[in-house]
């Protein structure tokens, strides 16, 4: 992989209006259950990142004929639930964690073998907890002796349904396991220990799929129905919108219109944070895209101040706590971050690296086991690591904004996973970041 180093100059602000690219979770979705559907399925707003391609290069790996993407639309001409084929080698899912969780529980009702393989960090990540529960349902996979893949995924196995309670609230192992219950006789019910991001049964029931919902946390499918196409409206990933959030309220004089960002309940832990910290961010004409809250959000720059993070809206913003660091960094006092240890076991340990990263730019930022306590300050000039991280690479980006001097940011090619074009969009907005290659 070549080898990209980000040489970012300090200070500036975040002006103008812009769209970052497609909500990673809904693209994903919307490639694999149009894949599944009878009938042909549209998507616009596609994120063509590379985590994205590796699930539609999976799919076409299958006999799915897809055409694009272009310019964020695709067109997938679905097979039905039963009209993959044998692949002809192992799917490789890169760097992507989503693609190869919620794969395995596709793959897992097949009458097929399959074998699911990915870069050096998807290959250290926790695969057990969807194994385990598959297992439970009938099907056959083999991990290594780490419980992390590749994964050997045997064909031909009957599953049923099961009744689950997630012992980690994980939208992954959730939607895994709802969708191997599409393949499973009887009821696959899932309770989780706290609400996640629901975009796997909202698109379903958009599919024509029925889904039974009781209260925030318990999920129920029921195997043997059909999906049919449908047209998907990817919104902006609310995600990718936090680093332009969290650099707009940081560095004075911002004032930012981010335009059609997702605002799904279940995605929006980052924004309450960021108000909880003083941030001044308004949503604007919330309206519905294809079944999931969409809005726009101006935000200005406001001083912030450290919090304590109530534990109940980590999942809720699990994604975007590398770019909350960086508010915390420029707070005024403590943040306390408890109930996140899922951090240590995303793309990197996302703990330990922002925590690295902070201190090398002389933030005091102690890791604990599940999070983090980080002392506003000052942020100097230095260099990074981000051990093929995107969001962290990202986050230290933005805390250029900030910094007294320039920061260097080592191993930045994985951006392209989840925010292809990041440098050019935050170069129209305001900050100036040279892209180094060896
Ligand atoms: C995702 C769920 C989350 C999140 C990931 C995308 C999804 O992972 O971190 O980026 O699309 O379902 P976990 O389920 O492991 O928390």
């Amino acid at each position: 992989m070549r080898n990209i180093r980000y040489l970012v100059q300090p200070g500036g602000a975040l002006q103008g209006r812009l769209r970052v690219p497609g909500d990673k979770s809904i693209s994903h979705r919307a490639i694999m259950l149009g894949a599944l559907a009878e009938g042909v399925t549209t998507i616009t707003g596609f994120l063509e990142g590379e985590d994205c391609l590796a699930t539609l290069s999976a799919f076409r790996a299958m006999g799915v004929r897809i055409d694009g993407p272009e310019h964020g639309r695709v067109i997938v001409h679905g097979v039905g639930l039963h009209g993959l084929r044998t692949p002809p080698a192992p799917l490789d899912m890169g760097n992507s964690g989503t693609s190869m969780r919620l794969m395995n529980g596709i793959l897992a009702g097949q009458v097929f073998d399959t074998v699911l393989t990915g870069d050096a960090s998807l290959t250290r990540r926790p695969m057990r907890r969807v194994t385990e529960p598959l297992t439970r349902m009938g099907a056959r996979i083999e991990t290594t002796e780490q419980g992390t893949a590749p994964l050997r995924i045997h064909g031909g196995q009957r599953l049923s349904g099961i009744d689950y309670p997630l012992p980690v609230a994980s939208a992954q192992v959730k939607s895994c396991l709802l969708l191997a219950g599409l393949y499973a006789s009887g009821v696959t019910r899932i309770t989780e220990p706290a609400p996640t991001r629901d975009h796997t049964e909202r698109m379903l029931q958009g599919f024509g799929y029925h889904v039974q919902r009781e209260g925030q946390c318990i999920v129920a499918v029921e195997g043997g129905g059909r999906l049919t196409g449908a047209a998907i409206d990817v919104p902006a990933d609310l995600s990718s919108a936090t680093f332009f959030l969290v650099g707009a309220s940081i560095a004075p004089g911002s004032n930012l219109l981010l335009e059609h960002v997702g605002v799904n309940p279940t995605r929006t832990g980052a924004i309450d944070i960021l108000r909880l910290m003083g941030a001044n961010i308004e949503i604007l004409n919330p309206r519905l895209a294809g079944g999931e809250p969409v809005a726009d959000l101006r935000v200005r720059h406001a001083p912030l101040r450290g919090v304590r993070i109530p534990e109940e809206l980590t999942p809720l913003a699990i994604d975007e706590f590398p770019a909350l660091f960086i508010a915390a960094a420029c707070a005024e006092g403590v943040t306390i971050l408890t109930g996140a240890a899922e951090l240590r076991v995303k793309e990197s340990d996302r703990i330990q690296v922002m925590a690295d990263g902070l201190t090398a730019l002389g933030i005091a930022a102690e890791p604990t086991p599940d999070g983090m306590i980080i002392q506003g300050g000052t942020l100097g000039a230095g260099t990074v690591q981000t051990h093929s991280d995107h969001r962290i690479a990202m986050s230290f980006a933005i805390a250029a904004l900030r910094a007294s001097g320039p920061v260097a940011i080592h191993d930045c090619a994985n951006v392209n996973t989840s925010f292809p074009g990041f440098v050019d969009l935050t170069h129209n907005a305001g900050l100036h970041i040279t892209e180094q290659t060896s």
